[in-house]
């Protein structure tokens, strides 16, 4: 095991020795040496088109990205690689899901419910799918602290409920939402649940046997490999029995004029040439994370969020979005500068050199939702989020910035 302290930032060529303070993980995050060697090797000494060639390069090929597979399954706890489907990124496997495991089983008069607490991947597939089958979409609210109460899902279920679809953290509040809690109100009324792990796998430990989760879905690039390369785990049961999402080469058995007989899981979901550079990115990417393990890496990661949140909270006139308390953050702080746009927030940062997000963050129920709770106006915010690389030296320049906005706007 490897220890985590600044050093690790060295790793990073992108921010090792630049004058940024890169604190927008949240959408992507860097990438270390080890993932950029791993896509360079892949692309120099054994490139060809996985699983179609018997000659050796091909098997090469094959073999890389069928690691990576076997390598995602053990990061996450799944039974079997089969039960791993490799996509673009998260959205893509919310849509893969919604397409058809939702076309094929929701029907008219079934109930879907998410969270107000999603990203719009997360939305915007059941709103779809609710839409075309006359089912209802049902939002499971939170609580100005951004909890998302057990029991209050327990209240909104129904012999109805088909499908549960939650984030594990979200990407505005930083919450870790219970997902074990609510697979247990899911099946207790016959409804599968989907969790959205796009901004957990990278910080928390994840065990979807554990977690008992029918779906879960993350992005390679958000857990410092590559972008292109995403992820669906499915329990076996369900994965068998869906219809394909996409059709095209690889995914077959067989083909004639008039039968098709589909390739069996995992396949069966990857129509076309797949990723293979960035699969192998990805298994770099997981290495790396095992190397330094996840007692350090949350040890760390939540000792900058609190040293974030304490300073922000001394600091007049800046509102931090959902809790206030610094142990609920995990990485993510979004707030707001009163009097000041969070996008004129986000440029004073971008010309200090501190890399920040600005807007809904594809979260716009959230926003509007806790905007409502506290009787302002809805608005957008801007947001901190935090890797394994960040240091305390990032986070004080990003505090120091965040107290001479409004004296920079010229507001007293
Ligand atoms: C919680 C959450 N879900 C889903 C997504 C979508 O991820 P991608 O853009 O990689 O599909 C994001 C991206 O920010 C996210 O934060």
């Amino acid at each position: 095991m490897r220890v985590l302290n600044d050093n690790v930032r060295k790793l990073f060529p992108l921010i090792n020795g630049k004058d940024i303070a890169y604190l927008d993980n949240g959408a992507t995050t860097q990438k270390p040496k080890s993932v950029l060697a791993a896509v360079d090797d892949y692309y120099k000494a054994h490139n060809a088109n996985p699983l179609r060639g018997i000659y050796e390069l091909s098997v090469e090929a094959t073999d890389i990205y069928e690691n990576a597979r076997q390598a995602v399954a053990d990061f996450i706890g799944a039974q079997s690689s089969d039960e791993i489907i490799f996509t673009r990124n998260t959205s893509e496997s919310m849509n893969l899901v919604a397409y058809s495991y939702g076309r094929s089983r929701i029907k008219a008069g079934d109930e879907i419910i998410v969270s107000v607490a999603e990203h719009h991947s997360n939305i915007l597939p059941w709103k779809m799918i609710a839409e075309e089958k006359g089912a209802t979409l049902k939002f499971f609210d939170c609580g100005t602290d951004g909890k998302l109460e057990p029991d209050r899902l327990r209240e909104i279920v129904s012999e109805k409920t088909a499908i549960i679809a939650i984030t594990q953290v979200s990407n505005v509040i930083g919450r870790i939402n219970d997902i074990k809690e609510m697979a247990r109100i899911a099946h207790s009324v016959g409804a599968v649940i989907v969790a959205d792990g796009a901004q957990s796998v990278a910080h928390i430990q994840v065990d979807v046997k554990e977690l008992d989760v029918d779906f879960f879905a993350f992005s390679g690039h958000k857990m410092y490999a590559p972008m292109g390369i995403g992820v669906l785990y499915g329990k076996r049961k369900f994965l068998e029995e869906m219809p394909p999402f996409m059709y095209g080469g690889e995914m077959i058995e067989s083909v004639t004029k008039d039968r098709t007989i589909y390739a069996d899981i995992p396949h069966k979901f990857e129509a076309g040439t797949v990723n293979a550079g960035a699969a192998a990115g990805l298994k770099a990417a997981i290495d790396f994370i095992h190397e330094y393990g996840f007692e350090q890496i949350v040890a760390r990661e939540n000792a900058l969020s609190a040293i974030a949140v304490e300073g922000m909270s001394e600091i007049p006139h800046v509102e931090i979005i959902g809790s206030q308390k610094a142990c609920h953050h995990h990485g993510i702080v979004a707030f707001r500068v009163e009097g000041v746009h969070p996008h004129d927030v986000a440029q004073i940062f971008a010309d200090e050199g501190v890399c920040v997000r600005a807007g809904h963050h594809c979260a716009e129920p959230l926003h509007r939702h806790l905007a409502e709770l506290s009787g302002i106006k809805a608005t957008p915010s801007t947001r901190l989020s935090i890797a394994m690389y960040n240091t305390e030296g990032e986070i004080k320049r990003f505090l120091e910035v965040l107290s001479e906005i409004r004296g920079r706007m010229g507001i007293k």
